[in-house]
This record gives structure tokens, C-alpha cells and sequence, in this order.
């Protein structure tokens, strides 16, 4: 039987899956079930910069909005809210109920005095701590240096404010993304999650209003992340978290291949239910037993850019390529 222990920025992990911060990690009972049926670590919903800005009213009131106006979000997003100290009784009460890691998660896109909360989530016993650095830029004056210098500066902040390991959670809207990935794991990061999700606004021909909605991954989308976990691995230190798109033992296999050090899922479990990770796990370990790979250790990054034969695989040269064959 393939050995599935994996290491994830020094927390020792039964599995590489992970339960993604989501609707599902606000609840203990939703913890300890995924932790029964093989989960390796879990991340908590976020706790939002705004909530400890004190400033939460008007931003509870655009996600209440949000999550009424698409059915599957209105299924997901539970009406109440977490607030600071909620939050930090969650995380107690995660640590206890919990043997696997409990990783709890800052939603952020500003430094500010809230970054020092960061110490009191470690103190509440969070084993580490995923901070996500979530913007929508509007502002045509602000460039794409000063944003990265911003995010950044909330990356440093974090780092100094806590022992325990920090991961970001990134979006993939970056011109130039693997530098970036190299600025943030130079800051100190020990994780880096690819990708975060954006809530994208629809517009409704009915009402003529604009609509905030949240919608779930389709399984195509893995292939963002994919691609550049293939070609950060082995050029950064931090570990590489795959998150997006993922649903089945293909899936997680892919992005391990690619340089994954663990695989978080969220949508197929709102999907499916926290019990699906177990049958993703049993295919796992099937396949690794079949292709006589003694370890999940051993499949790790052996199809990363770097250990590809053709690295052009995962660049533009392909593309090329597959254009111009395309005759319709
Ligand atoms: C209902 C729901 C709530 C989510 N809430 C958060 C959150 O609070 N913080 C966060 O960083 N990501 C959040 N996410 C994003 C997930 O962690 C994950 O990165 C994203 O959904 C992509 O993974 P998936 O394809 O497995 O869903 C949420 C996703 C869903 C579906």
C-alpha cells in the first residue's frame, strides 16, 4: 500500500488532501468528518480583513446581497457570519476536536494594524496560517508595482507576526507571475495555494442590475493551476498548494505530478460531500500501487517542467504548435 504521509511546510500530513477553505471548514462536525474520511489538513473559512477593520456592516451586506442572487451560493453561504472572536473560538475548538493540522485564514488586500491578529489566531492554536490576498484593482492610477508592493508588504507583516507557517493564497492575474511567486517566497513564505477564485459579477437581462455571483469550479479549470505548479517546482522553497478544479483521484494525481506538495477541494465536496474524499483517496493509492510507486513522495513533481523531457510543454512554443494544426 502506498504510503500517502506528506510533509507540508513542516506540518506532518496523513494525506495531501486538504479541505479548502470554503462554507464547509466553518463548521467542527464538517472538520472531524473530513478528517474521518482521510483528510490531511484543513483550512477554515476566512476571517476577513474588513470584519477586523470594524468595518464589516457594509461588506456583510454586498456578500448577504451576493449570496442571494445565485441559488448554488444561496445553498452555500450560510447567513450567519463569523466575526474576530468567533473566529478564534472556532479555531480553538477545530484544534481540539482535530488531530490533522487546522490552518486558519486571513482574507486580506491592505496592510494594516489587523495583520497583529494574525498572533492571536496563533495563539488560539492554528498550526499555520493561509493568508489570502484577494483585490479587484479598479483604479487606473494605481500600477501593477504598486499592488505587488502592497501585497507584499501584508506578506512581511504576517510573516513577522507569527511563528507558525504562513502559506498565500494567490490569484493567477499576475503579468508576470512567476516573478512574483519568487518576490512572495522570498518574503518568507512557506506555502504558496494556486489559485484563488474571484466572485465574478453576471449581469441580469431581467432586473438590469449587475449581480454578484460565486459560482463552483468545473473540472477544466484544473488546468490553471496545473500549469504553474509545473513550472514553479523546484524554483521556489515555499510548498506548492493546488487548489481549482479538482474532483477525483485523476485529478489530484495530475497536480502532485506537477509539483504539488498537497490538493485542496472545495467544490466537489459542497458537490459530492466531505465523504467523496475518501473514494479520491482510495483511487490515489490504487493507482500509485499500480505504477509501483511506493509513496505519493515518489510521484512528486516527476512531471514538473523542470523533469519534463520537452519543458516547452507547459510554455507558448506549444501553443504555437497546437494553432497552427487546428484546420476546421
Ligand atoms: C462556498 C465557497 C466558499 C469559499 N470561501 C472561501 C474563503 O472564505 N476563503 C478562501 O480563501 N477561499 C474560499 N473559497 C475558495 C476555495 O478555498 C477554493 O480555493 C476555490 O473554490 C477553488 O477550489 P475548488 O475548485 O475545489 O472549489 C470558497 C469556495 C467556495 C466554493
Amino acid at each position: 500500500m502506498a504510503d500517502l504521509a506528506t510533509e507540508y511546510m513542516g506540518l506532518k500530513l496523513p494525506t495531501p488532501l486538504v479541505l479548502a477553505s470554503s462554507a464547509l471548514s466553518n463548521r467542527v462536525d464538517n472538520l472531524e468528518m473530513a478528517e474521518g474520511h482521510g483528510a490531511g489538513a484543513v483550512v477554515l473559512r476566512s476571517l476577513f480583513e474588513e470584519q477586523l477593520e470594524a468595518a464589516g456592516t457594509a461588506l456583510d451586506e454586498e456578500l448577504s446581497r451576493g449570496a442571494e442572487s445565485s441559488p448554488e451560493a444561496r445553498t452555500y453561504f450560510p447567513p450567519q457570519r463569523v466575526g474576530p472572536h468567533e473566529y478564534l473560538s472556532l479555531v480553538e475548538r477545530a484544534k481540539k476536536a482535530l488531530e490533522i493540522p487546522v490552518i486558519a485564514s486571513l482574507n486580506c488586500c491592505a496592510p494594516g494594524s489587523w495583520t497583529e491578529y494574525a498572533r492571536d489566531i496563533e495563539q488560539a492554536g492554528a498550526d499555520a496560517l493561509e493568508v489570502n490576498l484577494y483585490s479587484v484593482e479598479a483604479d487606473p492610477q494605481v500600477s501593477s508595482a504598486e499592488v505587488e508592493a502592497r501585497y507584499l508588504e501584508i506578506v512581511h507583516a504576517v510573516r513577522a507576526a507569527v511563528r507558525v507557517p504562513v502559506a498565500v493564497k494567490l490569484s493567477p492575474y499576475f503579468t508576470s507571475l512567476a516573478h512574483f511567486a519568487t518576490r512572495v517566497d522570498a518574503a518568507g513564505a512557506n506555502g504558496l495555494v494556486l489559485f484563488n477564485r474571484f466572485m465574478q459579477p453576471d449581469i441580469s437581462l431581467e432586473k438590469m442590475a449587475a449581480l454578484p455571483t460565486m459560482t463552483l469550479s468545473a473540472p477544466s479549470e484544473a488546468l490553471l493551476p496545473l500549469r504553474w505548479i509545473a513550472m514553479l517546482h523546484g524554483r521556489v522553497k515555499a510548498h506548492l498548494a493546488a487548489t481549482t478544479g479538482v474532483y477525483d483521484a485523476p485529478g489530484v494525481l495530475k497536480q502532485v505530478l506537477a509539483g504539488a506538495q498537497v490538493v485542496q477541494l472545495a467544490s466537489a465536496l459542497v458537490k459530492s460531500g466531505i465523504p467523496q474524499l475518501g473514494k479520491i483517496l482510495q483511487g490515489v493509492e490504487d493507482w500509485l500501487d499500480k505504477r509501483g510507486l511506493g509513496s505519493v513522495d515518489a510521484a512528486r513533481g516527476a512531471l514538473s517542467q523542470r523533469a519534463v523531457q520537452d519543458p516547452g510543454a507547459y510554455e507558448r512554443a506549444q501553443y504555437v504548435h497546437l494553432i497552427l494544426s487546428q484546420n476546421i
